[in-house]
């Protein structure tokens, strides 16, 4: 079978890469690494000793998308491209509108033209509305997102149904991801983002090595055990393993799923922070500021329906979370290099 991944040469992309083709698939990645580097999947083919490949181009050019699909005899396509620093997108709304949802478009139209109906899309459990009531299970409302980041997964998700609606045989899987953490255990890829992270995890990391001097938390007065905020913290390897679960739970069943991918448990920021300097042996200075705006006191799922449907759950924890993501800091310091 072979499948093609738009955005994955990134982060979660390079590490199903690695899960599908350690399970046999053939794999095409599709990427303008506008956010990554090549370097990700040539290791991704020294650990899995397998070949992939690799187009680089953008999924807004609709003819070279129909070409990639119809020259690889492409059978499925999981959908990670896309723009995701919340921060950003409310300065670069248009920016991000275009890229997230008319690069959607742009997929779903060379989709059509070159036959492919089958589709695992990346969405997040920022389209839930805000709520007291947790853990979020999928039946739960979506909200009004607070930045158009959230408000383009929002949109594609509805897009996506109603494509569905109009084509009929398509099949299509929206997995709401909670926050992927960590990286492979061999630690020769993980995340790598560009500039100065936005998550807390790469934060951490990056106190932790000595690229940054000390964390912000953000808000110590939330209604939370701790007063920090709550998350569910999803190992990258789990995420890639239900990924790969979804493509083949759809495969030959048209219809729209939604899936929460999350680990069910919530864990403030100290807690996360305390966990890495455990397993790390490292200190990681941090101060408490403000709240950060746009953000919720807590967040975390139901993954039940997903262990139910797709007999797939998180089987690591938060530690191997943590020690993970400091063995690919610590081996890579300055992350792949851009080349
Ligand atoms: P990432 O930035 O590492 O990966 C995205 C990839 O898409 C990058 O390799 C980038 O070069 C590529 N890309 C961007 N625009 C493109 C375009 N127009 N054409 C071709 N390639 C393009 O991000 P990630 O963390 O791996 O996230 C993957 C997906 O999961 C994204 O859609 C993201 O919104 C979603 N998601 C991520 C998180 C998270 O916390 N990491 C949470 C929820 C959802
Ligand atoms: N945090 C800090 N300091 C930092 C960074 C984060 O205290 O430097 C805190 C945040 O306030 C929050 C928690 O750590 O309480 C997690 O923050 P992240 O930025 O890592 O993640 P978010 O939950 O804000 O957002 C993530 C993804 C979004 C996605 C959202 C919901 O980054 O793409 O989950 O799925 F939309």
């Amino acid at each position: 079978m072979v499948m093609l991944l738009t955005g994955g040469a990134g982060y979660i992309g390079s590490h199903t890469a690695l899960v599908l083709l350690e399970a046999g698939y053939e794999v095409v990645v599709y990427d303008n690494l506008s956010n990554a580097s090549r370097e990700s999947l040539r290791r991704v083919e020294r650990l899995t000793g397998r070949t992939l490949t690799f187009i680089e181009a953008d999924i807004r050019d609709t003819a070279r998308l129909q070409k990639a699909l119809t020259d690889h005899a492409v059978d499925a396509v999981i959908h990670f491209a896309g723009l995701k620093a919340v921060g950003e997108s409310t300065e670069k709304p248009l920016a991000y509108y275009e890229n997230n949802v008319g690069g959607t478009l742009s997929l779903c139209e060379a989709m059509t033209a070159a036959g492919v109906h089958t589709l695992v899309f990346s969405s997040s459990a920022t389209v839930y509305a805000a709520s007291d009531d947790m853990p979020l299970a999928e039946t739960a409302p979506t909200g009004r997102p607070t930045n158009p980041y959230g408000s383009s997964k929002l949109m594609i998700e509805w897009i996506l149904r109603d494509l569905q609606a109009a084509q009929p045989d398509w099949s299509i899987a929206i997995l709401r991801y909670f926050n992927p953490a960590g990286a492979h255990d061999s630690g020769e890829i993980g995340e790598d983002p560009n500039g100065i992270p936005n998550n807390l995890l790469p934060y951490v990391s990056q106190v932790a090595i000595g690229r940054l001097p000390q964390l912000s938390v953000y808000g110590s007065d939330y209604p939370t055990p701790d007063g920090t905020g709550v998350r569910d913290y999803i190992h990258v390897m789990d995420l890639a393993e239900g990924h790969l679960k979804a493509a083949d739970a759809i495969w030959g069943q048209p219809g729209v799923y939604t899936w929460n991918l999350g680990a069910g448990t919530g864990h403030s920021v100290l807690d996360a922070v305390r966990a890495f300097e455990r397993v790390s042996g490292r200190e990681v200075p941090y101060r408490i500021v403000d709240r950060r705006p746009g953000d919720l006191a807590q967040c975390w799922a139901n993954p039940q329906k997903a262990e139910t449907d797709l007999n797939w759950r998180c089987r690591r924890s938060l530690d191997d979370i943590m020690a993970d993501a400091w063995r690919w800091q610590s081996q890579n310091p300055e992350g792949y290099g851009r080349d």
